[in-house]
């Protein structure tokens, strides 16, 4: 036998061993017959590198240590599935998929609804060649080298006959023993704990150290496919058997259900058999099981309509209240804490409850030494949801609202129609420190060593006041910082200070977007980020934007003009049968004068993209005089000019410009901001109707980096009307306007065949695909 032959028949008996040992969890073999296998083909490996494969059952170990996570574009979109919480949202998914398949016959499969982290295994001739997580479902991260360490996957399919390409999609969970266990581990060493089973898995596929990876107690199951070339199922039993024999886990506790009761008593099966299973389940799936009939089902924006969750109401447990504390947040928003005695809910143990603010306290009545019942709902932070006031002990406290900001004592108010309470002190270090934290975020400037230890580290030894003081940070501040307590002391230490400061110099050559997002200006989130950084050059002309000043100013104008023509000069109100001639004149000028001042400050923003204008008649009883009204075509809307002027107005805001111009800093817009280069640079666009394989927001983004500025509403200047599946109204307006109606994949698939003759058109003027 030549070597290669040795090395070929080695990998096929260990990959068996290690399919009967993790996925059938029957080991024909010992341990020690296994290990001395494994050596003998990491000897033969080693002695000869020419035949090193990836998939070798010799690098499930881990190896070296990688540098980061690449994105890769799925091939085919991972969407999500719609969720229902109770049989009546079952009867009606039932009943609108019998509606949508008429007379065909059709059989339903209900299996287990896993909560783990999703994934996407990519083999091609029959290798794996690249596992991708979900990430905002058109690309994610390619975390293959990590997969390859868990034992239950396989590295190769078991055929000889392997298809061209099968993406392989499931879920990879942490076991709940191997997630107690860990958290033990790191509770000796002092690192932070997971808060559920979920997070340790993620948190573990994003390590970069592979052979750390292996090490943790990952596990994963596998119920769906994506891109398929050679290989086909027709039904979605046939495709788990097909899994199953290629050499996956697939999910235990799949039942086939003919009718709504057999569907019924399965979900019932599914509840109750929630805890028998070493990973965590929040519910189940319904799944169509003719996979046949998915087409012509067919997808929602989000979800396909051939499958369901059925999600198990969150658990909800009883502990007590012991203590309120007032938590600081970025914009200087107090939110009431509960500290609770620690209990178990929904598979984490859970110590503190957020009770949102001083109203929702008093609405349901809270006090310190109440017995109260809180929940925990997926990602949501836990909360309090009631009080068990029969349980209520003599002496329960009531929390009074504050008078102070528990972290600076600077002064508190509450701002008018808010709930909220506000510490007023903008140099609050509790404030700097989520400040300083956003700033970092991954949405912001993306600074990875900035964690939220880091940051309070950094207030707290007075180097950072505000969150631009970051750019003046040294080597020999930032070093020798004390992140850990008296007992388990922890320094910072000089490579991790290197890695800061390296990524707080990367920030600045990152566009104007992110710059605007990571200032943390409330209301101005990420889309408005984009549109706002798409009318300004740099961050120095952001900081104190005249045109969102003058914007801000008119709209105001506006406002104030239309409320008066609605109520005092409505002729409606104003005018009656024995108004002097005289009088109607002067009123009838009056309001023409106020719409037409109106009417000039619009068209004005509304050249400029900001807002479009639409003039509404009055009704004929109010003799018909036109009264103007305006959209926001972008996200730059009346509370984010709002929030930008108060910005440019506080102490805050001053500080960043001088900051920005102190420190030289001025990233400026990106090419793909403006898009002179873009294909769809300069058209607007407006979305109606759900579309297929993609959510709104990937579709948004994917027009914007062809240049596209996307609008909500509809009017003249509109270039295109995206349709999607039931288009609402604007569809008819768009036909009224004469705007040119184009189908998503029209636009952006070179693979899809043109719709329509306009559509055709369309590519061709605008040149969409090269080839
Ligand atoms: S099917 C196109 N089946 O739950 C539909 N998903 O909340 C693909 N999940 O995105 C999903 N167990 O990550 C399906 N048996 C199961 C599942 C399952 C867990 C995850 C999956 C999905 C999410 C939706």
């Amino acid at each position: 036998m030549s070597v290669a032959e040795r090395i070929d028949a080695l990998r096929a008996e260990l990959d068996e061993h290690n399919h009967r040992y993790y996925v059938l969890a029957q080991p024909t073999i010992s341990d020690r017959d296994f290990d001395a296998l494994l050596q003998e083909l990491t000897k033969l490996e080693e002695a000869h590198p020419e035949f090193r494969s990836p998939n070798s059952p010799t690098q499930r170990v881990g190896g070296r240590p990688l540098v980061g996570f690449r994105t890769v574009k799925h091939a085919v979109p991972m969407i999500s599935l719609a969720n229902s919480y109770d049989l009546a949202e079952i009867r009606a998914f039932d009943k609108r998929v019998r509606g949508l398949l008429k007379n065909q016959s059709f059989q339903y499969l209900v299996e287990p609804k896993i909560d783990g982290v999703a994934m996407s295994l990519r083999y091609e001739q029959g290798q794996l060649v690249l596992a991708l997580t979900r990430g905002d479902g058109r690309e994610g991260d390619d975390v293959t080298a990590n997969i390859r360490t868990i034992g239950s996957i396989p590295l190769t399919l078991r055929t000889p006959h392997p298809p061209e390409v099968l993406e392989v999609r499931g879920e990879v969970y942490m076991t709940r023993k191997g997630f107690v266990k860990l958290n033990q581990q790191r509770e000796t060493a002092g690192l932070p704990v997971f808060a559920n089973p979920r997070n340790a898995a993620a948190g573990s596929l994003k390590l970069l150290d592979t052979r750390e990876v292996a090490k943790r107690p990952l596990d994963a199951i596998w119920y769906g496919v994506g891109e398929m070339r050679g290989i086909d199922f027709a039904t979605h039993r046939e495709l788990l058997n097909g899994l199953d024999e290629l050499g996956f886990r697939t999910p235990p506790l799949t039942r086939d259900c003919p009718d709504l009761p057999t569907m019924e008593a399965a979900l019932e099966e599914n509840l109750n058999a929630r805890n028998h299973y070493p990973f965590e389940m929040d519910g189940a799936v319904v799944k169509v099981n003719e996979r046949t009939l998915y087409g012509e089902l067919g997808n929602t924006a989000k979800s396909p309509r051939w499958a369901i969750a059925y999600k198990y109401e969150p658990e909800q447990v009883e502990t007590r209240l012991l203590d309120i504390t007032i938590q600081v947040g970025r914009t200087g928003v107090l939110t009431p804490v509960a500290e609770l005695e620690p209990v178990r809910v929904s598979g984490s143990t859970v110590s503190r409850a957020t009770l949102h603010n001083w109203d929702e306290m008093q609405r349901k009545d809270v006090r310190i030494g109440d017995t109260v019942l809180i929940e925990k709902a997926g990602e949501i932070i836990p909360a309090v949801v009631k009080v068990r006031i029969e349980k209520r002990p003599s002496d329960a406290l009531i929390f009074p609202e504050p008078d102070a900001c528990p972290v600076c004592g600077g002064p508190v108010s509450k701002r008018e129609g808010e709930v909220a309470w506000r510490c007023e002190n903008l140099q609050c270090p509790a404030q700097n420190t989520r400040r300083l934290q956003h700033l970092a975020s991954r949405k912001g400037l993306d600074i990875g060593q900035l964690g939220s230890v880091v940051a309070d580290a950094l207030v707290e030894k007075k180097l950072i006041a505000h969150p631009l003081d970051l750019f003046a940070l040294a080597l020999d501040d930032v070093a020798p910082l004390e992140l850990g307590t008296p007992e388990r002391p922890n320094t910072f230490g000089r490579k991790n200070a290197q890695k800061l400061l390296e990524g707080i110099q990367q920030a600045k050559e990152l566009d104007l977007q992110r710059w605007i997002f990571a200032i943390g200006i409330s209301n101005v989130g990420e889309s408005a980020s984009i549109d706002l950084a798409k009318h300004h050059e740099d961050l120095q002309s952001f900081l104190d934007s005249d045109l969102i000043r003058s914007l801000h100013r008119d709209i105001q104008e506006v406002d104030t003009a239309i409320q008066q023509m609605k109520e005092e000069l409505n002729p409606r109100t104003r005018l009656t049968p024995t108004t002097p001639q005289a009088e109607v004149t002067s009123i009838l000028e009056e309001y023409e004068e106020l719409r037409s001042k109106v009417e000039e400050i619009l068209t004005r923003w509304s050249d400029r993209g900001f807002v479009t204008l639409t003039t509404k008649a009055l009704k004929k009883t109010d003799r018909g005089l036109p009264i103007p009204s305006y959209n926001f075509s972008s996200n730059i809307t009346t509370s984010v000019l709002e929030a930008c002027r108060a910005f440019y107005d506080s102490d805050q805001g001053a500080t960043w410009l001088r900051k920005a111009l102190e420190f030289n800093l001025n990233p400026t817009r990106s090419a793909g901001d403006s898009s002179p280069s873009g294909k769809l640079s300069g058209k607007k666009v407006v979305f109606t109707g759900s579309l297929e394989g993609v959510t709104r927001e990937e579709a948004k983004q994917t027009l914007r980096d062809l240049g596209a500025t996307i609008s909500s509403s509809i009017s003249k200047n509109t270039d295109f009307l995206i349709v999607g599946e039931n288009p609402g109204s604007k569809l008819e307006k768009a036909n009224e306007l004469g705007v040119a109606i184009v189908p998503y994949h029209d636009l952006i698939d070179p693979k899809a065949e043109p719709q329509s003759e306009t559509t055709q058109v369309l590519r061709e003027q605008l040149d969409l695909f090269d080839s």
